[in-house]
């Protein structure tokens, strides 16, 4: 969707939202789309670019504000659908900084030596979430999945250090004011717009300013490196003049700041990890690089990790026979799934015959 389609539904313009945010276009979820199917296609991404066995994975972790229900946890449908079987599923919640806090919740539990092999997905499907009506927070967000596999090694690469950061008393800032236990959905709620999301734009302007810069150079220090050892700066996608003033602050140039949200907008726990992947993509992360990954988000949080690049991104896709096989195993997952409630089911319908015919 483009700014220009935008305009026609709402009082916008291309020039107002490219000159106060740089978004040009976002992606919508189709109708029936949903976070756990954008995640899964995700993963399926990330496994095959590895070449790993889905079975091998210890625990998948999933960065969402959207999950598809309140619960269970998005990560366990991923889990299922990849054929996981070995691996714990868990969501976690810290809105746009939720792909970074995965990823070091990732790193601590293989850095414990607990786990071997982490799924670590951030996918969010805000465009559900904003009040269409409101132009001063839908034009800002877009829907997108994106994960990553992390795994033990030894060796110099890997994360170097790690950030996380929260500040609950600017909690009211980017909120969801009902849903929760505090305001339970009612007719009331949903009359009162309640349900959608909230956002005082220039309060999380100056948060994320600040902290942006902050979170980062901590980080780098706490890596035991200097500013100009950082190759790349991969940030939350919020803002465009978000993006420039910590370059200004950290006296970086913006070559050294991954910038995409001209093309999806604020994808919230996706927007870190999809500009990770397409920097892969297009050659700019070599081996050996030092890179931030840098976000904030509502809460308040922020988060921060840095990390030394060390594989070597290959353009060989894994041999055909292990993409039939991965292939298969999902076909596999799919039934096993059916052949586990086939029964379930079965159950409760003899069940609640039973109790029809004894007249409960
Ligand atoms: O992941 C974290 C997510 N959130 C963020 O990072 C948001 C951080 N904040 C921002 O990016 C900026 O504050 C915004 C882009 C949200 C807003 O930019 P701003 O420069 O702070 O604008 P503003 O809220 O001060 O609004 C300026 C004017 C207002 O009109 P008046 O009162 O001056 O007549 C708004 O009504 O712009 C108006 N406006 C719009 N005009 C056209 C607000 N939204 C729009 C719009 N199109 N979409």
């Amino acid at each position: 969707m483009t700014n220009d389609d935008l305009a026609q539904i709402l009082e916008t313009s291309d020039g107002w939202i490219k000159s106060r945010t740089g978004i040009e276009r976002r992606h919508i979820a189709g109708p029936g789309e949903t976070t756990a199917q954008m995640a899964i296609e995700a993963s399926r991404a990330a496994l095959r670019v590895a070449d790993v066995d889905p079975r091998d994975i210890d625990l998948v972790i999933v960065g969402t504000v959207t999950p598809n229900h309140i619960f269970p946890a998005t990560a366990c449908q991923v889990q299922d659908a990849l054929g996981a079987v070995r691996a714990g599923a868990f969501d976690l919640n810290a809105v746009c900084s939720g792909f970074v806090y995965a990823l070091v919740t990732g790193h601590q539990a293989i850095a414990s030596g607990e786990h071997r092999l982490v799924l670590v997905v951030g996918a969010d499907t805000m465009t559900k979430m904003v009040d269409w009506k409101d132009r001063s927070t839908c034009v800002l967000f877009g829907d997108g999945a994106a994960a990553v596999l992390l795994r033990a090694s030894e060796g110099s690469a890997g994360v170097l250090a790690t950030l996380l950061g929260s500040d609950g008393s600017g909690g009211d800032l980017l909120t969801v004011p009902a849903g929760g236990s505090a305001i339970p959905v009612s007719a009331e709620t949903v009359e009162r717009g309640l349900h959608y999301l909230r956002m005082d734009g220039q309060g999380v302007f100056r948060f994320a300013t600040r902290v942006m810069a902050q979170a980062t150079e901590q980080v780098v220090k706490k890596a035991g490196l200097k500013m100009q050892d950082i190759d790349l700066i991969i940030p939350h996608q919020a803002n465009l003049r978000i993006i420039s003033t910590a370059a200004k602050r950290l006296k970086l140039p913006m070559d050294r700041f991954v910038v995409n949200l001209q093309e999806y907008g604020n994808t919230s726990a996706a927007s870190v990890p999809i500009g990770l992947c397409e920097a892969v993509e297009s050659g700019r992360i070599n081996s050996g690089q030092n890179l931030v990954l840098v976000s904030f988000g509502s809460g308040l949080t922020w988060a921060a990790v840095a990390l030394r690049w060390g594989v070597t991104p290959s353009k060989a896709i894994s041999p055909k026979y292990r993409i039939w096989w991965r292939w298969l195993l999902y076909r596999w997952a799919a039934i096993h799934r059916w052949l586990r409630q086939a029964p379930r089911r079965l159950m409760v319908r003899i069940i609640r015959t039973a109790e029809k015919q004894n007249g409960h």
